[in-house]
């Protein structure tokens, strides 16, 4: 694949719907001249993107919470930038920003509310803790355990998609607050050796070796108070088997329905425990929480500083490896946050 050249603008588009697991056969790899803001736009140069299971979604042609990406165009990726060109007041060129981008090395964009100058917390950190420790996936974390899931203190919490980037965080802010037991559940030996290990969670289960029902029942023989799920399937149907009176479920997302379609996929089998146990199943959605997001940060920003909240990212090198990395969070090639490293700033 050739690199990029000053007058040259490399994009992936999308080349045709995945009919299952997204791969690079589903994009075209494709070389323009470099794009010119008009009046009120910028010109950025692509730095990093956050790499996302929602993306998957936004392939259906039917779409979701926002509009599908149209074929021909330009994958959509949040990411964080750099202004190479800028007719818009309050933008100028070396500005870093963060926002809504596209898998291309240069992006033409108009500022407005999905494009904000990189925030203040995270601007003396990495670059790529924008989308790691202080990116939506820790807001998601927070939210669905403490609010959606109201984890109290002294409670035994379980979760699934434990390794990877909100499943990470949803541990250990439960041990921060006070968690009697945090068991998280992950694809594959060494993840579960990073959770126990480096995690801070107090034991893990190998989904993929072990039968998970009766390995929580040994690691919780009273049952867990809260269980965020970040996968449904086996690890839901084997966790309702193992809940507490008054327990919380929470839905945070299904990922091993592989995201490709939004129809009828598997429901819980063993969802008539919620009666026995007088239990919550509830879902949400980060974004519903937005007008929290200060006040949450705030908090995480501090548990940053004084290293209670650990930072694990995966990053993929090169532009040219992004459809590869968006596969990767469907067959676990990410420990941590999964972000795509495209260039460093000038
Ligand atoms: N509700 C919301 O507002 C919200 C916001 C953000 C994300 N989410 C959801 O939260 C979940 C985690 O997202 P994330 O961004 O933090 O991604 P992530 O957990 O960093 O990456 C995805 C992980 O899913 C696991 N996985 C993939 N296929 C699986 C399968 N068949 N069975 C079990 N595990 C599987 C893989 O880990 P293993 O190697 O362990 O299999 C992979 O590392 C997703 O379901 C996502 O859709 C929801």
């Amino acid at each position: 694949m050739a690199a990029s050249t000053h007058n040259q603008n490399r994009s992936w588009t999308l080349k045709e719907r995945p009919p299952g697991l997204v791969g690079p056969e589903h994009f075209n790899w494709v070389t323009s001249p470099m794009p010119e803001p008009g009046p009120g736009q910028i010109l950025v140069k692509s730095l990093y993107f956050s790499c996302d299971p929602t993306q998957r979604g936004w392939l259906h042609a039917e779409g979701g919470y926002i509009a599908p990406v149209a074929i021909g165009e330009a994958m959509r990726a949040g990411g964080v930038g750099q202004v190479v060109a800028s007719n818009a007041p309050g933008f100028e060129p070396g500005d870093l920003i963060q926002g809504t981008l596209a898998w291309s090395d240069f992006v033409v964009v108009t500022p407005g509310a999905g494009l904000t100058p990189v925030t203040k917390v995270s601007k003396d950190y990495p670059l790529t803790w924008n989308f790691s420790v202080f990116g939506l996936t820790t807001l998601t974390a927070y939210f669905g355990l403490l609010h959606t899931g109201e984890m109290k203190a002294g409670d035994v919490v379980l979760v699934s998609g434990a390794a990877g980037a909100t499943g990470s965080v949803v541990g250990q802010i439960a041990k921060i607050k006070g968690a009697s037991k945090v068991i998280g559940i992950a694809g594959g030996a060494e993840k579960c050796r990073w959770l126990v290990e480096e995690g801070g969670f107090d034991a893990a289960i190998d989904y993929k070796t072990d039968d998970i029902a009766l390995k929580i029942k040994e690691h919780a023989p009273q049952g867990v108070d809260v269980f965020f799920d970040n996968v449904g399937g086996d690890c839901l149907d084997a966790a309702l088997m193992n809940l507490k009176a008054g327990s919380r479920v929470v839905i945070c997302g299904g990922i091993s329905t592989g995201y490709a379609s939004w129809s009828a996929p598997e429901g819980p089998k063993n969802y008539m425990n919620l009666i026995l146990h007088g239990a919550a199943m509830k879902g949400f959605l980060v974004l519903h929480f937005m007008a929290e997001f200060g006040k949450a940060m705030a908090e995480i920003g501090q548990w940053v500083r004084e290293g209670k909240l650990k930072v694990k990212e995966t990053v993929v090198e090169g532009l040219e490896n992004a459809p590869a990395a968006l596969q990767g969070l469907f067959t676990g090639k990410n420990l941590g946050k999964m972000i795509i490293k495209v260039a460093d700033p000038l």
